[in-house]
Order: C-alpha cells, then sequence, then structure tokens
C-alpha cells in the first residue's frame, strides 16, 4: 500500500480519506489495510504525531481547542479545513501576513508567531510534531516523518 501523498499532487486527500492516485494515497483511511506489511506498528510519523499531540495539549490546545477547532483567546481553527481552516489569505486584521500554499508556509507562520503567549519558544522538531498532528486531525497521515523539506513540497489543497 502507498502511504505517502503524491508530492506533486499536494494534499488533494487533505479532508476526503478515500482519495487514491497512482502516485499516493493516504494511509489508514480505507486502504487494504490487510496488504500492508507494516500494518498495526507504528510508523516514524505515528511516532511524530503521538508526539505533536501531547505538545499540541501542553502549548496550543488552551487556544486554538482540544479538537483543534480553535474558538478560545480568539485562535482560529487549525482543523476543519472544509469549514474554512487555515485559508490561504490571512483574514482581516490578522497579525499573519503570509499566504498558506505549502505546509512549509503554515511551519514558517508558526515557528516564529506561535504559541502566540510565548512565541518561538518550541524546538523546530516540536513545530513539526504538533504540525503532523495538525495534518493527522485533519485525516492525512503521510508515510514518513514530516520534515521540513517535505513540508515545503505538500501543497494544501483549495
Ligand atoms: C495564547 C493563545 C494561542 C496559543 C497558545 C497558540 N495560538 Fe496559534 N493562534 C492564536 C491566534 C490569536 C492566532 C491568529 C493570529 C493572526 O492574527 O494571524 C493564531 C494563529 C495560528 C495559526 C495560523 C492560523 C490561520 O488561520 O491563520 C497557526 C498555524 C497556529 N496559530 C498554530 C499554533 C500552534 C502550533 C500552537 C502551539 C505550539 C499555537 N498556535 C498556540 C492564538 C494562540
Amino acid at each position: 500500500m502507498i502511504k505517502r501523498m503524491g508530492r506533486a499532487a499536494g494534499l488533494r486527500g487533505w479532508t476526503l480519506c478515500g482519495w487514491m492516485l497512482a502516485a499516493g494515497a493516504i494511509a489508514g483511511c480505507d486502504g487494504p489495510e490487510g496488504m500492508d506489511p507494516d500494518a498495526g506498528q507504528p510508523t516514524a510519523f505515528d511516532e511524530q504525531v503521538a508526539r505533536g499531540a501531547s505538545l499540541f495539549g501542553m502549548h496550543c490546545a488552551h487556544c486554538h481547542g482540544a479538537d483543534g477547532r480553535g474558538g478560545i483567546n480568539e485562535a482560529p481553527p487549525l482543523v476543519g479545513l472544509d469549514e474554512g481552516a487555515l485559508p490561504l489569505e490571512p483574514r482581516p486584521g490578522a497579525v499573519r501576513d503570509t499566504r498558506f500554499v505549502t505546509v512549509g508556509d503554515i511551519a514558517a507562520f508558526a515557528a516564529v508567531n506561535m504559541p502566540a503567549d510565548a512565541p518561538g519558544t518550541l524546538e523546530v522538531d516540536e513545530y513539526y510534531a504538533v504540525l503532523a498532528f495538525a495534518l493527522f486531525a485533519n485525516g492525512i497521515e503521510l508515510e514518513e516523518e514530516l520534515t521540513p523539506a517535505l513540508a515545503e513540497e505538500l501543497v494544501i489543497p483549495r
């Protein structure tokens, strides 16, 4: 089973678990798990997501919500792309002045500006772990760990 999303195709499957292409697909949605020799074994991505979930709980959830859907301390949602989360353009009046084209763009913003009450205080790998968790919470699983290089290649579907 191909797990990693096609890079050229970007993240077109972000909210669509059934989406699959020859170039790549989303793991853990509806694929033939029985044929996956790695099924049942936590992958590097799984472990990154678990770490990210813990970090999110400590550093982000008190504003972005335990479920990532925002609403506390004026924090916008990070989960629910189909409902307008993480829009391409900054919202009117936002601190953010960059576009979110790739996952790397989100990482660049978050690493400098988040947590809003202690900007830049996480380690780089911690930001990527939190972002891996955010991908997972949006219904995406990657075949490999989310690295800065991979994040630059993953285009958010619009
Ligand atoms: C003290 C509250 C607070 C905390 C804690 C916090 N955020 Fe935020 N976050 C905000 C606010 C407010 C915004 C909107 C910023 C703006 O105006 O652009 C935001 C925006 C964001 C955005 C951009 C969303 C968008 O739609 O533009 C991301 C990504 C993000 N936060 C990630 C994180 C992560 C990851 C953490 C934890 C490491 C975190 N935030 C912790 C309040 C918070």
